[in-house]
């Protein structure tokens, strides 16, 4: 499915990624800080701050450790390209978040079939140093490795709609949280634009709407504060699953995917 291949660290837990691998991650950086400048949520520019991210090279897993270790607890970890689900939420039901130690290649900067290091590192690790929603990363991980198959299917819709693509609401202005927006500049701007729809979040209606991976999304929650976040990861979920399940889905806001010929 892939021809990224996960770097294996050395001895040390040292991993030596070529010039070409650390010059991806320069372009992508410097450029993305650019275009998150007021549309980024604050706690994650903290959290940016915190991690104290290098600008010219991939960051050794171990560096963004101690910053997680010292915040939240959490921690990343290094997995191949795929997991399976269960492994999955095992790590996050642990305080550990996957990260696959490989960078898209220079002529796919834009397009990437996997997460790589920096949807993870630069994406999702400056907020797990926040509280909220670390707390609810977290309860998302224990509730999924307890669930059935099919009470996964609408847990991943909820994460997501937050978690990967969520927005929030601030005294600044509406601003992006989700990292599967925060690693794509295109994302970052379509997102915040008036051409998606924004949704006030409600759990029950984010795992009731389905998604394609493939595509921009058509609609965005929009959290009234980032500490919704933590209410909700003490709320019952698997009840809002439940009935989810027997509501069943939304229609869907994209048009279905063109069968190749
Ligand atoms: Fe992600």
């Amino acid at each position: 499915m892939t021809e990224y291949v996960a770097r294996v660290p050395d001895a040390n837990g040292f991993i030596d990624y070529p010039p070409a691998e650390h010059a991806v991650w320069n372009t992508l950086m410097t450029r993305q800080l650019k275009v998150l400048e007021g549309r980024a949520c604050q706690e994650y520019l903290d959290g940016i701050e915190q991690l104290g991210l290098p600008h010219e090279r991939i960051p050794q897993l171990g560096e963004v450790n101690k910053v997680l270790a010292a915040t939240t607890g959490w921690q990343v970890a290094r997995v191949p390209a795929l997991i399976p689900f269960q492994t999955f939420f095992e790590l996050l039901a642990n305080k550990q978040f996957p990260v696959a130690t490989f960078i898209r290649s220079e002529q796919e900067l834009d397009y990437l079939q996997e997460p790589d290091i920096f949807h993870e590192v630069f994406g999702h690790c400056p907020l797990l140093t926040n509280p909220w929603f670390a707390e609810f990363t977290h309860t998302y991980g224990k509730l999924g490795l307890s669930a059935t198959k099919e009470q996964r299917v609408y847990l991943a819709r909820l994460y997501w709609m937050t978690i990967e693509f969520g927005l929030v609401d601030t005294p600044q202005g509406r601003r992006i949280y989700g990292g599967g927006i925060l690693s794509s500049p295109r994302e970052t701007v379509y997102s915040l634009s008036s051409a998606p729809e924004h949704q006030l979040f409600d759990a029950l209606d984010a795992m009731r709407t389905p998604y394609r991976i493939d595509i921009l999304q058509p609609l965005y929650f929009v959290l009234p504060s980032l500490k919704r976040l933590f209410d909700l990861a003490h709320e019952d979920l698997m009840a809002l699953v439940q009935l989810g399940m027997q509501l069943g889905l939304h229609a869907p806001k994209f048009p279905a995917k063109i069968k190749a010929a």
